[in-house]
């Protein structure tokens, strides 16, 4: 359907260039076909500054002034932020049951180190720590989790701690009564498990934002290589590789692969999941 006389058009050449803006700063990739896609996600921001173009808002986003502010919005209308507990759960199983041991062997005095590298409002990493939990590791050892993502807007959840039903479909019950406590809009995470995650802010792409997270001995990096380029998925890892620590172990979605992108990484079984190890 063609756009209505007054939503801005995004003209094909428009396109090209701010897709491939969008892709350099950010990771995420549209082709062609998600051209609309694209126009109907920003055009609201062109509608609040009063712009009648994409190739306004190009232009603020590429030169400025105001760029710096604009692109937190730009994150926050192109991410997808879907995630829930328990997601994926064979590869928290395996990283606690199968890989901890191995890594705390290798150097019982050294504190172990995880990155949530795209944690969107949080579920990931509040799974992997309430699974560390379960298992007694904490009582162990110093365990840091770090959990990032670029979306200001899912950070501003993360931190929050409160979440509605869609993100309880998988968890067993038992733990929803364990961790969380009924409040006015949702469930209330337990202040003491929240409290373990470091939250920040950071964007994949830029080498100097996630280097100090990097060096960890283990990265989840799940569902959000779905979005990038090849190229970018090999920049990304390739950073990865080089600052994390050994053994290092690095978990992506289920339904993303590394084998025909990067050598960075070799993939090994782990109990009932897949993980990706550094040489
Ligand atoms: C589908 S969620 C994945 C959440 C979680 N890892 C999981 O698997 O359930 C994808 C997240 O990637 C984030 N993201 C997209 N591009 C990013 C980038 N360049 N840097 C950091 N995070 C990014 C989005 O903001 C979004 O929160």
């Amino acid at each position: 359907m063609p756009p209505s006389d007054d939503e801005p058009e995004l003209t094909a050449n428009i396109f090209v260039i701010l897709r491939d803006l969008i892709h350099e700063r950010l990771g995420i990739y549209y082709d062609a076909e998600k051209r609309r896609l694209l126009a109907e996600k920003l055009a609201p921001y062109l509608g609040e500054r009063g712009m009648k173009s994409f190739l306004d808002y190009y232009y603020l986003l590429k030169y400025g002034p105001g760029a710096d502010e604009e692109w937190p919005n730009v994150v926050d209308a192109l991410s997808v932020q879907e995630t829930y507990f328990w997601r994926e759960i064979g590869q928290i199983q395996a990283l606690v049951d199968r890989l901890l041991p191995g890594i705390v062997a290798a150097d019982p005095n050294r504190p172990v180190s995880i990155w949530c590298a795209a944690c969107a409002t949080g579920e990931e990493p509040l799974t992997i720590a309430m699974y560390l939990n379960e298992a007694g590791w904490f009582d162990r050892l110093p365990i840091k989790i770090c959990a990032s993502d670029a979306s200001p807007a899912a950070l501003i959840k993360a931190r929050r701690g409160v979440y509605r039903d869609r993100s309880f479909r998988a968890i067993p019950g038992r733990l929803v009564e364990k961790y969380f406590t009924d409040v006015s809009g949702g469930r209330q995470i337990a202040p003491e498990l929240h409290a373990r995650i470091h939250w920040a802010r950071a964007n994949l792409t830029v080498a100097e934002e996630i280097a100090p997270f990097a060096a960890s001995q283990i990265i989840f990096c799940r569902n959000v290589f779905i979005y990038f380029s090849e190229q970018m998925i090999a920049r990304t890892v390739r950073r990865m590789a080089e600052s994390m620590q050994r053994p290092g172990y690095l978990f992506v979605g289920a339904a993303e692969s590394l084998l025909k992108i990067s050598t960075d990484f070799e993939l090994q079984e782990a109990g009932d999941a897949f993980v990706y190890a550094l040489p």
